[in-house]
């Protein structure tokens, strides 16, 4: 089965929430994988998703309540076919981390997967507003969206 990890910051707002569309999204499509997230930072380890994620999954139908957060491993190079971070720090940070070419080459920015040349960030939307929540769960969608399609095309 194919397995694929979202990566961000803390692993209570993006990643989550990346997690939790991609898995309606694949489920909706009947295309099995398995998606898990981690964050590259420890600090909100062992907590749920931030409210205001968990809010915005639960108006599009998506529960997230139950994840837990937890910090990227490097062995998580191995479990794992495709890596998405969410944002270029996270792309440098998981660069960092990988040992050889097949590790380093499992990590992708994730809206490069709808457009290669800008290597747009999802915006971290932790101290914002509602509205950065409302953001990044388009952006996300449309990643997932086309991720998915990818894949069964
Ligand atoms: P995330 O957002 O990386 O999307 O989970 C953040 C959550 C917490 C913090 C930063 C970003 N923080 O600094 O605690």
């Amino acid at each position: 089965m194919h397995k694929v990890l979202m990566v961000c910051l803390g692993n209570i707002c993006r990643s989550p929430l990346a997690q939790g569309i991609l898995e309606t999204i694949s489920k909706k499509n009947n295309f099995p994988i398995h998606v898990d997230s981690a964050g590259t930072g420890n600090w909100h380890s062992g907590s749920a998703p931030d409210k205001r994620s968990i809010e915005v999954a639960k108006k599009y139908g998506i529960d997230i309540s139950q994840q837990k957060a937890r910090q990227f491993s490097t062995e998580d190079f191995k479990k794992f076919h495709k890596i998405y971070a969410m944002d270029t720090q996270n792309y440098r940070d998981l660069l960092r981390l990988c040992s050889n070419e097949e590790e380093c080459d499992k990590v992708a920015l994730i809206l490069n997967v709808l457009n290669k040349e800008e290597r747009l960030s999802v915006p971290d939307p932790y101290y914002g507003g509602k509205d950065g929540f409302e953001n990044i769960y388009r952006l996300l969608y449309s990643a997932c969206e086309r991720i998915v399609a990818d894949f069964t095309k």
